[in-house]
């Protein structure tokens, strides 16, 4: 299943590969935070169940938690993947899909985290950035990584026509990565994430 907050350009590419059967990997859910996401639209359009846990609604961000950790569990997922999702997520909830949840970033691990991952390569000057599939751990896009692509920066790239091109090459990897762990299964062990060990 999928978490989003955005548009949900990395969820569609999912929705357009998983009604093939030899795909391996079906959505069976997607949960926004935010009412108004285009992912919940996109889920709509494709049959999918979508459910709204605004962080608004709950008490404190340890009530969010819970209520989210309850709607994804609902689904029963064989995998949670977070597609611009916007959120940390509590240990609570990691604890419940353990080395099950995996998340796209857009820069090159362990190269700049966090929420601005593209504005940061670009700020520093690099030539090669890039995107990164990894598994979710507490810390802030520090988990064992599965895949990376690397993508050119251009002369006069501002941060819109960088990410744009970032997120050509990041929904091929997210495809990609999510049919072959959920057909070949995911082994993590320390640092080290292996597809089909
Ligand atoms: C992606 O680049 C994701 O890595 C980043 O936000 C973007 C979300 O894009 N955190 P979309 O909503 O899937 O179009």
């Amino acid at each position: 299943m999928v978490l989003a907050s955005g548009g949900g350009s990395n969820l569609a590419a999912l929705l357009a590969a998983h009604d093939d059967p030899s795909y391996g990997a079906r959505v069976v859910g997607v949960v926004s935070d935010k009412p108004g996401a285009g992912a919940l639209e996109l889920a709509r359009q494709a049959g999918v169940p979508s459910v709204v846990v605004a962080p608004g609604d709950f008490e404190d961000r340890a009530a969010w938690n819970l209520g989210l950790t309850d709607a994804v569990a609902v689904f029963q997922p064989a995998y949670v993947v977070l597609a611009g999702f916007m959120r940390l997520l509590a240990p609570t909830f990691l604890e419940q899909f353990p080395g099950r949840v995996v998340n796209t970033h857009p820069a090159l691990l362990p190269s700049f985290p966090g929420a601005h991952g593209v504005r940061d390569a670009l700020a520093y000057g690099v030539k090669v950035t890039g995107c990164t599939v990894h598994v979710v751990d507490d810390g802030v896009d520090t988990g064992p990584i599965i895949a990376q692509a690397a993508v050119p920066v251009l002369d006069g790239d501002d941060e819109a026509s960088l990410h744009e091109r970032i997120k050509v090459a990041e929904r091929s990897l997210l495809v990609e990565t999510v049919g072959r762990v959920a057909r070949e299964g995911l082994l993590v062990e320390g640092r080290q994430a292996v597809i089909g060990a």
